[in-house]
């Protein structure tokens, strides 16, 4: 096959998506597929800039505002999605903002060509918390109490009770996110999230993390990543290698594994995803487990928490990048999951 692998951009997430095409890369060409790599701010990758573009790891902290902005403005999205026009399928390794939101999936859309993950609907209810909570409560999967924020209601973090989360209400990678004790960091939380567009306060759930892939239509192995139960999941912590532990299978009951992956089907069909996707559970000490977020195109690098839950039932890393190609191709032909 000839795959486009769109990746990089302009998101926060920028440096983790080099991370994921640099892996992604690697197994499509160890299969025998021709890879085009295109960096949906910067352009087409040449071979020899390769070496330059692509690296395995994520410095620690996210790229500033500022040299996002530089980037924002040196290529036309048009022009990226014009230039995977003629490939087989396009893998999208992007991570949040424009490439995740659902805009570069309907700009996909509009030219014909498979691309892997969500279509523009789903990913746009994904990235949209507020807007995904609400079907995820409809679906009946138990989520964290929530406000959209709103400087008129200042009621409105006392009626959630504290501790409690602030975060942007459509970001990744815990930027922006505080985990809020007392009302006194309440003003400092908001200022921060407040940089990346609407707000979103929500009940803090202590108790276990855990984590679900789904892959066409199959809850893949429940994980556990090992944190301070009173914490959040970092940055730092999701990116640098052994910063945390990460368990596959998790150590949970039998029922507890069923049901966890049971809610991550239902709430991959609430958002009316395709192909794959990740939801993210916090278990509380009473056994609930509380949905925190899908997210339609989750780290990808061969040890991200997809990966590790598909290896964990067999599906070792190049199958599963197959696997995801394939599924956008059959999509794209018309086949119904
Ligand atoms: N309501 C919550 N209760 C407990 N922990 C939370 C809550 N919301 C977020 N977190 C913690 O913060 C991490 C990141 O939050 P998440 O909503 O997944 O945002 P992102 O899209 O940035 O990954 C979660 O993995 C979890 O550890
Ligand atoms: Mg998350």
């Amino acid at each position: 096959m000839r795959v486009g692998v769109l990746f990089g951009g302009d998101s926060e997430e920028r440096d983790v998506s080099i991370a994921s095409a640099t892996q992604v890369v690697h197994a499509l060409r160890s299969r025998g597929h021709d890879v085009l790599l295109v960096d949906t701010a910067r352009g087409a990758v040449s071979a020899a800039s390769e070496p330059v573009a692509l690296t395995a790891t994520v410095p620690d902290m996210p790229p500033s505002r500022d040299s996002l902005d530089q980037l924002q403005a040196t290529i036309s999205k048009v022009t990226v999605a014009s230039a995977v026009l003629g490939t087989d399928v396009v893998f999208l390794a992007l991570h949040g903002g424009s490439g995740e939101n659902g805009q570069f999936q309907a700009l996909l859309e509009l030219t014909g060509v498979p691309f892997t993950g969500s279509g523009s609907l789903g990913s746009g209810l994904a990235m949209d918390k507020d807007i995904s909570k609400r079907l995820f409560t409809a679906a009946g999967i138990a989520t964290p109490a929530w406000a959209i924020w709103d400087s008129k209601h200042r009621d409105q973090a006392q009626a959630i009770g504290y501790p409690l989360i602030v975060k942007p209400n459509s970001q990744g990678s815990t930027i922006g996110l505080s985990l809020v004790r007392s009302p006194v960091e309440l003003a400092a939380a908001l200022e921060m999230a407040s940089r990346y567009g609407e707000v979103l306060l929500e009940q803090f759930i202590a108790g276990r993390e855990l984590t679900v892939g789904v892959l066409d239509g199959i809850a893949l192995a429940v994980g556990e990543v090992m944190l301070d139960p009173d914490s959040a999941f970092t940055y730092q912590q999701k990116y640098q290698a052994g910063a945390v532990q990460e368990v596959f299978p998790a150590q949970v009951s039998d029922e507890i594994a069923a049901e966890a992956q049971r809610l991550s089907l239902v709430a991959h069909a609430s958002l009316k995803l395709d192909g794959y996707s990740r939801s993210d559970f916090r278990l509380d000490s009473q056994g609930t487990l509380w949905l925190i977020e899908v997210n339609t195109l989750p780290g990808l690098t061969a040890t991200s928490l997809l990966p590790q839950s598909a290896a964990a039932i067999g599906i070792d890393y190049g199958t599963l990048i197959e696997r995801i190609c394939g599924l956008a191709i059959e999509k794209a032909a018309g086949r119904v999951p």
